[in-house]
């Protein structure tokens, strides 16, 4: 039997990652929003696309929790995008409201599933969908840390003239304006960057990478980016699938690891169909720890204001 993935928001994250994963034959996938119509369509249109990708999965769409009963996976897109000139904190209480239900009706209804959290301000609503469903922190896991490396090795790529799978890149702690990009454990062709390219341009590349997404905001005018979020999510659905074995950030729930206890942030995990299966520690200088430190308290912070 396939697996089943549901995703909720069948706005473009949420269609795109539907998309990605019939095109994959990675499992059925149900699709379900509040609006009427939209998800049946969407997923009837994706449907129609699998025999053109001779994918045997099945897309369907809905408005009913029920439909999405037993899931393995759980992807949640719902809520607000930025607008323009908005930071990814600025969308906490409107969004907390809507996570808040959605992880109600999942607990309801996939009691033993894993959640990838997409919704921003990602870290603080991963935080809320586990506090909301209770599931062991392991089952609750954020996507931040692959789309942000993503970014930061197509700069790179950009700057150097590789192709970006030639580059390895590490973005530890939240993903916001306060992400934690390490250029000494970035490599092009297994050469760290630092030898590379010059500071200026490192510089930039970071500042690019933590503003990555408001670059994007920017153009769009309406919305935010969805094909290297979508892309990321079926990274980490690969990963849970047993199809990648390489360790990828992701928010996790953090009890001592360094030095950050009781918060989700962004680190290093090998996932497995068990979900966050190790946390890897990196050694970190005292820059970067204490820079990492300073990400992680500002979601605790955001987590903190969820109940003002
Ligand atoms: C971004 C949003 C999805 O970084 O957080 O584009």
């Amino acid at each position: 039997m396939n697996k089943k993935i549901t995703i909720v928001g069948a706005g473009n994250v949420g269609t795109t990652t539907a998309q990605l994963i019939a095109e994959k034959n990675l499992a059925d996938v149900v699709l379900i929003d509040v609006l009427e119509g939209i998800p049946q369509g969407k997923a009837l249109d994706i449907q129609q696309a699998c025999p053109l990708w001779h994918s045997s999965a099945r897309v369907t769409g809905t408005n009913n929790y029920a439909d999405t009963a037993n899931s393995d996976i759980v992807v949640i897109t719902a809520g607000l995008a930025r607008k323009p000139g908005m930071s990814r904190d600025d969308l906490l209480h409107a969004n907390a409201k809507i996570i808040k239900h959605v992880a109600e009706n999942i607990a309801r209804t996939s009691p033993e599933s894993i959640v990838i959290m997409v919704t921003n301000p990602m870290d603080a609503m991963t935080q809320l969908v586990q506090q909301t469903v209770n599931f062991p922190y392991g089952r609750v896991i954020g996507m931040g840390g692959i789309l942000d490396s993503a970014r930061m090795r197509t700069f790179i790529a950009m700057e150097s003239g590789v192709s970006p799978d030639d580059v390895q890149a590490v973005v530890l702690g939240g993903h916001g304006d306060l992400m934690v990009p390490l250029p000494r454990l970035t490599t092009v062709k297994g050469k760290c960057i630092t030898e590379i390219l010059p500071e200026s341009v490192i510089e930039k590349i970071i500042e690019r990478t933590r503003h990555g997404g408001a670059e994007i905001v920017k153009l769009l005018k309406t919305g935010s980016a969805y094909y290297a979020p979508a892309a990321s999510v079926v990274e980490m659905i690969e990963a849970i699938s047993g199809l990648k074995n390489e360790p990828l950030s992701c928010s996790v729930y953090l009890n001592g690891e360094y030095g950050v206890k009781g918060v989700y942030s962004g680190v290093p995990v090998r996932l497995s169909s068990k979900g966050a299966e190790e946390i890897i520690e990196l050694e970190l200088t005292e820059d970067e720890r204490q820079a990492f430190i300073k990400s992680a308290e500002a979601v605790r912070e955001l987590v903190r204001k969820i109940g003002d």
